[in-house]
């Protein structure tokens, strides 16, 4: 597991981050454009929808589905009050509920949402296969999933970095975690940040189903893992080196993304 790849790490991790989130890390790693084209496997076609946004932060995601659905509809859950004091900023979500809660115990009915939306989420996640089992669940027959996240890093040096820091999993996880949850009709896409060689690995990837009947997930998992363990000092450590390989992105995708520029013709 990813050293960031708990609750509470996460929590912390954020109470930093969130202060330039928007700022600095979006325009750099989860840009605008790969989040419009990650959405459109949500199918955000009626503006009567249901739509839940889990481990929304910010509501960077969630700025995008207000356009296409009524806020008043839209829900927003995130475990970092920090992300969500951000989000409390933004006029445009004034009318979207706010909820703290873990994506891994969704305090929602089952079948009480059309869409399930989730992006960049799952890397903090101890436990994904519990998460996608509870969007299947709190999902209305013929809802849909949607769930947006990092890929395994080929390169032995961006791979070792990223398995310190949190959760990059194989494609063929996502589509397992999803099948075994009981998701139907399979689609996925991938996204990456303009300064991303196309000939690279695949950077993210988007992935949706469709909830075929009533219900829970038919997998039954039991309920979540306290996370909850006492601050000692190797937890401490464990997060400042957590920290410190995920800040090692910075200046690569800075470096790459200046690259870029510099070879444009104008
Ligand atoms: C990279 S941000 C993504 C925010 C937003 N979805 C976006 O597209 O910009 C990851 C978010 O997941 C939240 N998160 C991490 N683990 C979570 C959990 N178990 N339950 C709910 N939210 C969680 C973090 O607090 C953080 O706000």
């Amino acid at each position: 597991m990813g050293f960031i790849q708990h609750k509470a790490e996460a929590r912390w991790f954020y109470r930093f981050v969130s202060l330039g989130y928007d700022r600095w890390i979006n325009p750099l790693f989860w840009t605008a454009a790969m989040r419009d084209r990650a959405l459109t496997l949500a199918r955000l076609d009626a503006l009567g929808l249901d739509v839940v946004d889990v481990g929304a932060g910010t509501g960077f995601a969630t700025q995008a589905i207000v356009r296409a659905v009524a806020p008043e509809n839209v829900t927003m859950l995130d475990q970092s009050p920090h992300q969500l004091a951000r989000a409390r900023r933004k006029r445009t979500l004034d009318a979207v509920t706010k909820v703290l809660g873990d994506a891994e115990a969704l305090p929602f009915a089952t079948d009480s949402q059309d869409r399930y939306v989730s992006t960049g989420s799952i890397e903090y996640w101890p436990d994904p296969q519990r998460a996608i089992a509870e969007a299947y669940r709190v999902l209305r027959p013929g809802g849909r999933a949607l769930l947006a996240g990092p890929l395994r890093r080929a390169h032995p040096l961006a791979r070792a970095l990223s398995d310190a820091w949190m959760l990059f999993p194989a494609e063929d996880d996502y589509v397992a975690w999803f099948e075994r949850a009981g998701f139907a009709d399979i689609e996925r896409l991938h996204v990456a940040p303009e300064w991303w060689d196309a000939t690279w690995d695949p950077y993210a990837v988007a992935i949706a189903g469709v909830k075929p009947r009533a219900g829970a997930s038919p997998l039954a998992l039991a309920p979540p893992a306290d996370d909850a363990a006492p601050v000692t000092p190797g937890r401490l450590a464990r997060f400042v080196a957590g920290s410190l390989a995920g800040a090692a992105f910075i200046p690569v995708a800075l470096w790459f993304t200046l690259r870029r520029r510099l070879a444009r013709p104008d």
